[in-house]
């Protein structure tokens, strides 16, 4: 059928979140958006203009000098985000962003910025955006939500592994405390803060494989497209 719906997917950091959404739209023909992205590109203009993130005037008039944009990679058929018309796909991955993200990603500017953009994201339907507030704050009417959990050892052994393929220099305590920071201070920050929305569907995957987990998605989805 024609029909196009919105799909949220929540979870803490390195769940399976993003594997998940983008084998989803591919299956489906929708869009992937990685709202996670755009918090990572703000913090990557904030550390190389140094921006004092305890000053709410640096912090807004940063902000209006940051323009965000997915584009499609057509080789590799992805999608990569754009700060101010430069690739940053892959510099927001490292280690030297991750470390401020979720302290940028906690200030209310950043967030009304990114939240803003994404819910014009979702205007047309047919999106699926991962993060930690998408089910709750930016698409509380989404017609499909996911909440995506797995252990803690396994989340952090599947990014480890991620990482050091790019650097070998990379520790898995490393990554362990980077982790443990990160979904401590996305879960108790003041505005949107990580949690299940109420008629949010959890998926464990600590045992699922990437397919097993795409194939409980696409039941749901499929079973509300219909
Ligand atoms: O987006 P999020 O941070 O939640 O996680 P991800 O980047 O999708 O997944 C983190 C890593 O776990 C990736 O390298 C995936 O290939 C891997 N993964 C896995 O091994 N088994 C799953 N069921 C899901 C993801
Ligand atoms: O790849 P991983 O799941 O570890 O993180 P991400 O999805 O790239 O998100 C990076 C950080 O952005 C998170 O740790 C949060 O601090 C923030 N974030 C957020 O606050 N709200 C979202 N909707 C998405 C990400």
């Amino acid at each position: 059928s024609g029909k196009k719906i919105i799909i949220a997917i929540d979870g803490k950091s390195s769940c399976g979140k993003s594997t998940m959404a983008k084998q989803l739209a591919r299956e489906l023909g929708y869009v992937y958006v990685d709202s996670g992205a755009m918090y990572r590109a703000i913090t990557l203009y904030f550390l190389r203009n140094n921006v004092d993130i305890t000053e709410g005037s640096q912090v807004k008039d940063a902000l209006e000098e940051i323009e965000l944009d997915f584009r499609l990679n057509e080789q590799r058929g992805e999608v990569e985000i754009f700060l101010n018309d430069e690739n940053v796909e892959y510099l927001i991955r490292e280690m030297i962003v991750a470390e401020k993200v979720s302290e940028v990603a906690a200030l209310e500017a950043v967030r009304n910025f990114a939240v803003n953009q994404q819910q014009k994201m979702g205007k047309l339907k047919g999106v699926i955006m991962d993060g930690r507030d998408i089910g709750t704050v930016v698409f509380p009417h989404a017609e499909l939500k996911l909440f995506l959990t797995a252990d803690n050892a396994v989340r952090v052994e599947r990014r480890f592994r991620e990482l050091y393929q790019k650097n070998p220099n990379i520790t898995i305590e490393e990554v362990a405390h980077n982790i443990e920071m990160r979904d401590y201070i996305d879960a108790n920050r003041e505005i949107s803060p990580l949690r299940k929305a109420d008629d949010a569907i959890e998926i464990n995957n600590t045992h699922l494989t990437q397919e097993e987990q795409l194939h409980k998605a696409l039941e749901l989805a499929n079973g509300l497209l219909k």
